[in-house]
């Protein structure tokens, strides 16, 4: 059979789970990540290896996939997507899955995605565009609070501020017009109401065409337990998420997912790639919050382990736009994942702490670790930065799968490491009132 040699682009737990999943795949050959991280590093028996080569190092990755005849780039984190690593691989005639430059603007530009949903009739939260302080001050002012201000452009997942007071949002405003608070990346600022509701995370695969919906997800964003403490990459996740499920998801399915990749087909930019939809479920309705132009991490790595068919399938349908022809096997399982963070993240924190204990919670029965910010040293892994590992459980229903991983998140030891021990409680206590 004639296998497909992969080149994943990122490092973090997100790319973990997607070369393994890949990896399931027979018609899959190799997998080389850049740069990967200590988990990528010759797993799978060497299967998967890292390459020395930035995310954002476009021309040494073309240079690369040409040279090393890459069937396939599947591209992790969205800067390369928003810098238009989709449009150089076409010319160059490579295959990249993802959204082109034009399309990933759903993403690095929250301003083009604001408008966009107004256009189509997608629902999302009451907001302003502005570029100058003035005219968004006047907005605060005449809404009612709170209110959410954001950066429209890329900005590390950083952006989003839910100032407390009015003189915080002010500040807020004035931090990114005035002060370069986050670059170019704050010239331009999103003013909006803040929502209150259950947040769900729903991916789509997306050939241009069709968007086919991929289990809904809970992400866990703060730092600490009740959701305390600061805004992170994401601390943990499950799914499927019993917040969002029978007519409730088809309705955001057709009117949030398909109508999402109608409207830019009917502008003239076809969606190929994964479509991540944050909403807001709230009391009138769901709202999206934001689209992300990639898989979503933590949410990948619950997500991609329900995946029972052919990952490579599915994305080479996205590429060709055949993806009306395919069905997705999706477990009846339940998955959950819990992030192991270096001591004082998401603040500064400290790298090269040895990590114990990581071949013993991958043996448990159902445990899979995926690491992040990890880095192979001798016969084991160190620390290397905030995220260091997810540890997924996969079970016939949340609370096994929530003991899995808590079971392996059990027999793992670094100085300093902190997770939370309330992920996915929030989905138990929805299944039992249910
Ligand atoms: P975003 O990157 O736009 O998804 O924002 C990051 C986080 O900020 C979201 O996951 C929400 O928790 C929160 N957030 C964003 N927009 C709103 C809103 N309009 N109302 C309430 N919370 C929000
Ligand atoms: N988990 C949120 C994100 O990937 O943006």
């Amino acid at each position: 059979m004639h296998q497909t040699d992969i080149l994943l682009i990122g490092g973090g737990g997100r790319e973990h789970a997607l070369a393994r999943a890949l990896c399931r795949s027979h018609r899959v050959g190799r997998v080389h990540v850049a740069p990967g991280n200590g988990g990528t590093d010759g797993d799978l028996e060497g299967r998967v290896c890292n390459v020395p080569l930035a995310a954002d190092d476009l021309d040494g990755l073309l240079a690369f996939a040409r040279s090393r005849a890459i069937g396939l780039t599947v591209v992790g984190p969205e800067a390369p997507l928003v810098a238009g690593i989709v449009d150089r691989w076409a010319a160059a005639g490579l295959r990249c899955f993802g959204p082109s430059a034009a399309a990933a603007q759903l993403e690095g530009s929250k301003a083009f995605a604001k408008a966009f949903m107004q256009r189509h009739g997608i629902p999302t939260a009451r907001s302003g565009t502005f570029t100058a302080v003035e005219p968004a001050l006047a907005w605060i002012d005449a809404a009612p609070f709170p209110v959410v201000v954001k950066a429209s452009g890329l900005a590390a997942g950083k952006g989003v501020i839910l100032p407390e007071t009015r003189g915080a949002a002010e500040a807020a405003v004035r931090s990114m017009i005035e002060g370069g608070a986050f670059g170019d990346a704050g010239a331009e600022v999103i003013v909006e109401e803040r929502l209150v509701g259950e947040e769900v995370s729903l991916m789509a695969l997306c050939d241009g065409r069709v968007a086919l919906s991929l289990p809904p997800a809970r992400d866990h964003k703060r730092a600490l337990d009740g959701d305390m403490g600061l805004n992170t990459g994401g601390m943990g996740a499950f799914a499927p998420t019993p917040a969002l499920s029978g007519a409730a998801l088809d309705a955001i399915e057709r009117d949030v997912m398909q109508k999402t990749v109608d409207g830019m087909a009917a502008e003239g930019v076809p969606y190929r790639g994964v479509l991540y939809a944050g909403l807001m479920l709230t009391a009138d309705g769901p709202r999206v919050l934001e689209f992300n132009c990639r898989f979503g991490d933590p949410e990948t790595q619950v997500v991609l382990p329900l995946i029972d068919s052919d990952v490579l399938d599915a994305i080479e349908a996205c590429i060709d736009g055949a993806l009306i022809d395919t069905r997705l096997t999706v477990s009846k399982d339940a998955a959950a994942t819990v992030v192991l963070a270096s001591g004082g993240y998401p603040q500064t924190y400290v790298r090269g702490m040895t990590i114990d204990g990581i071949p013993g919670a991958d043996a448990l029965d159902g445990a899979t670790v995926y690491h992040a910010g990890t880095r192979r040293v001798d016969d084991g892994w160190q620390t290397s930065g905030g995220r260091v590992l997810a540890v997924t459980g996969r079970g016939a229903d949340l609370k096994q799968a929530l003991q899995r991983a808590y079971a392996g998140v059990g027999r793992i030891r670094f100085e300093g490491a902190h997770h939370r021990t309330d992920i996915g409680r929030v989905g138990l206590m929805a299944g039992s009132t249910a």
